[in-house]
């Protein structure tokens, strides 16, 4: 996929407020702090168009982009983050499982999971989750630049067994780098059957 237009169109904590379903839609899910908006960021070729911060909770809404009028990225807030309060925390399952769970135009999830850390229990719980519902689910593996390439296929391959996938189906990305990018691109265009890959 080439970027030609990347906007924000709205945010949204339920139905009644996310977008017309007028395209299909790739979301990006994991852990607070995982790297979520700077992925989108990365991919979009976009410095801030999503807000990113060092500090975790930083997204709390569900976020809509416009891509080249023909599809929506939808950032998610993060969960596992024990100091954002109660009340948000609380919020955060049945507004992003509703989302997860309704949105008819849902074409894929991107999973993310920090190259450094072990999959927990909410990671397994998603996937289940998602394979439950039939909802195709494309894992990337984040902030790949803190390790060597070596360390990479070690992470690579544990968190692969430890999720039940193969090695070879999980993304080594960076943001920063951008390691990963065409091919976190390529899959995505896959999930939304544009058949307009990049070369
Ligand atoms: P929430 O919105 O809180 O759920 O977090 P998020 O998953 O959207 O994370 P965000 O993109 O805001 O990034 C969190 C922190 O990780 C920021 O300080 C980023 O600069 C840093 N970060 C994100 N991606 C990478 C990466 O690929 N490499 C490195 N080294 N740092 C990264
Ligand atoms: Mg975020």
């Amino acid at each position: 996929m080439i970027i030609k237009q990347a906007e924000f169109v709205k945010s949204a904590t339920k139905p009644s407020q996310y977008p017309e379903p007028i395209f299909p839609e790739i979301a990006f899910a994991g852990r607070s702090n995982v790297g979520k908006s700077s992925l989108i960021n990365a991919l979009l070729n976009r410095k801030s168009l999503v807000k990113t911060s060092s500090k975790p909770g930083c997204t709390q809404l569900i976020n809509f982009f416009e891509i080249n009028q023909h599809l929506f990225f939808v950032d998610l807030p993060g969960y596992g983050y024990a100091k954002v309060s109660k009340k948000i925390r609380a919020q955060w399952g049945p507004m992003v499982k509703t989302y997860l769970g309704s949105r008819k135009t849902l074409a894929g999830v991107v999973l993310l999971i920090d190259i450094r850390r072990e999959p927990k229990k909410e990671e397994f719980d998603l996937t289940h989750w998602l394979e439950e519902k039939r909802v195709p689910c494309l894992t990337v593996l984040t902030k790949a630049d803190k390790l060597s390439k070596t360390e990479q296929g070690k992470r690579r391959k544990l968190i692969a067994s430890a999720i039940g996938r193969e090695a070879e189906d999980l993304i080594c990305f960076s943001s920063k780098s951008k390691i990963g990018r065409e091919t976190t691109l390529n899959e995505i265009d896959l999930l939304v059957g544009t058949g307009d890959q990049a070369h």
